[in-house]
């Protein structure tokens, strides 16, 4: 694309039109090397614009997705099995990720963006962000076993942190329980609920702070709202 040099360095955020002009003739622009004391017309795909000694690019625009993840498909990128992957789903043409993770065989809530500093906020330990699980598990756990969960369990090498655990319903050799954790270890919620002796049968997630998955279908994504959006950018 043919652009005007003072336009394409402002939608590259670094100034307004009319001061990107002023660094223009101020000598403070070059374009492929060689310093521009003029305004003049670039191609965007090919022309290389430095400002103070820096190249720029045009920010890329920032998208946020919720995905209702199935399962059978990994999140992550590439799967050296060949496996369906979550970005198999969704048809955007900015390059988004998905932010954490959730296993091949659980689904629900999954964000992907392209914003690495939101995804960056909304991983980080010290946020303590919590994501609320359904899960199916063998038997009924009891008071007991609910308690040490609640206090922290013993799995791998770590004592997990404090997590909330609820019964919900009871089906003769089953039952389903509401599991909230902030922390996001390699299947967390299977081993803490393994560690008391309730194998997850089916496990998915409805939210993650304050996103919940709603009643998005299995499969479907759609792009966060403008209040969801500022409540990532808020974190
Ligand atoms: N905990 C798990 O065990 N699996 C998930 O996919 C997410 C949390």
């Amino acid at each position: 694309m043919k652009e005007r040099i003072q336009k394409y360095i402002a939608r590259c955020g670094i100034t307004s039109r009319r001061k990107a002009e002023e660094l223009v003739l101020q000598g403070k622009v070059k374009v492929n090397g060689k310093i521009i004391n003029d305004i003049i017309t670039i191609d965007t795909e090919s022309d290389v614009v430095e400002v103070d000694g820096k190249v720029i690019k045009p920010e890329e625009n920032k998208v946020y997705i919720i995905l209702n993840k199935p399962t059978g498909y990994i999140t992550t990128a590439k799967d050296q099995f060949g496996r369906k992957t979550v970005l198999d789903l969704i048809d955007v043409k900015e390059r988004i990720f998905p932010v954490g993770r959730l296993d091949y065989d659980t689904s629900g809530l999954l964000i992907l963006t392209n914003d690495g500093q939101v995804a960056n906020k909304l991983m980080h330990p010290s946020k303590e962000i919590d994501k609320v699980y359904i899960a199916e598990v063998e038997g009924v756990p009891t008071k007991e076993e609910m308690e040490r969960f609640k206090r922290g369990l013993k799995i791998d090498d770590y004592i997990t942190a404090p997590a909330k655990i609820r019964l919900l319903k009871q089906m003769g050799k089953t039952s389903v329980v509401e599991i909230i954790i902030h922390e996001g270890r390699n299947r967390q919620v299977r081993k803490m609920c393994s560690a008391i002796g309730h194998k997850v049968l089916k496990l998915e997630r409805i939210k993650v702070g304050k996103i919940e998955l709603g009643n998005l279908k299995v499969g479907e994504w759609r792009h966060l709202n403008d209040i969801e959006v500022d409540y990532l950018k808020s974190l």
